[in-house]
């Protein structure tokens, strides 16, 4: 069993439900407990943080990394978990979510990690619950805990919080639709980055003066400006009609090619995922060195370990 962490690290608020939750003390917490475990993991044994916790999985939209590594994080920390799928649950048959959370909740179940297609869900639940509630992603509003794996994952790169003071960082894509945008943007400006946005009009929220940030017009300017690059997919699933020409319109103007990522050799690349290869990334992209993809998935599973961590301190007993 690995050495415990010597320092007492604490999160503010008994719940994550949007990134407004956290302070930058708070990150640094959960990036020093992150990095703890990702320090100390071994295969061969698992940590007891969470013994005697269960933890539930309520995924009322499709997800493959948040799912799977919130679970994964758990299991590691020794916590019981229990999969709720709302496809084939009792909500089928007319019970409502409240009802359903009160079912779980008779279960002994102490937290609750939720993704669901209404933003504000997790708060509503919150709200009917002495557990503790982790909001996986709402809707188009918020996915707090990507963009702390996301800013983790620059931590990581440039080597400690106070070397992202500064950094550049463009977010591109359909920002209008992305609660990853609306969570990265509240994170990175809390920990000092600059942030840009590059975006058809069309695919930018209508009261974007509230975030305060620069637009940048091209691709080409983009990638010359910044330090780090966090491509967003279309969701289509979320898109009314006409908000595009074309595909093919996109893919010239917005996406990024190998050859235009090469100029600038110090840029990093992130995206959350899923990617659609071809409309806004080269295939090319994928396995490039300064790709960070496949990083960000790895560091989900540290961070989401932390998470769960931190916050069961709050648990009531
Ligand atoms: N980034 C992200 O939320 O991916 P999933 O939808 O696969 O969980």
């Amino acid at each position: 069993m690995a050495e415990a962490l010597k320092e007492e690290l604490k999160i503010s608020k008994p719940y994550l439900l949007d990134s407004h939750d956290l302070t930058y003390q708070d990150i640094d917490c959960i990036f020093r407990q992150a990095q703890y475990y990702m320090k100390n993991y071994d295969p061969e044994t698992k940590f007891n943080d969470l013994k005697n916790v269960t933890v539930a999985m309520a995924f009322f939209e499709p997800s493959t990394r948040t799912k799977l590594s919130f679970d994964l994080a758990a299991k590691r920390l020794g916590a019981s978990t229990l999969s709720f799928s709302s496809s084939s649950s009792s909500l089928t048959k007319g019970e409502t979510i409240l009802d359903t959370l009160r079912t779980i909740e008779a279960m002994d179940v102490q937290m609750y990690v939720i993704r669901h297609q209404l933003s504000g869900t997790q708060n509503l639940l919150q709200n009917n619950t002495n557990g503790i509630v982790l909001n996986a992603g709402d809707g188009k509003h918020e996915h707090p805990t990507q963009a702390l794996l996301d800013s983790f994952t620059l931590f990581r790169h440039y080597g400690s919080l106070e070397a992202l003071k500064g950094k550049k960082v463009v977010i591109s894509g359909d920002i209008l639709h992305s609660r990853v945008a609306r969570s990265n943007i509240v994170v990175l400006k809390t920990l000092g980055c600059q942030i840009k946005l590059c975006s058809p009009g069309t695919l930018l929220p209508r009261h974007i003066d509230i975030w305060d940030l620069e637009l940048v017009d091209t691709m080409d300017e983009a990638i010359e400006w910044a330090d780090t690059l966090i491509m967003l997919r279309l969701q289509h699933e979320r898109m009314s009609t006409g908000l595009l020409p074309s595909l093919g319109e996109f893919y010239k103007y917005y996406s990024v090619s190998y050859e235009q990522f090469q100029r600038n050799e110090n840029l990093i690349l992130m995206h959350p995922g899923p990617v659609n290869y071809g409309v806004e990334l080269d295939y090319k992209l994928a396995t490039h060195e300064r790709c960070k993809i496949q990083t960000q998935v790895t560091h989900g599973v540290y961070i989401r370990m932390a998470l769960l961590k931190l916050l069961s301190k709050h648990i009531k007993k």
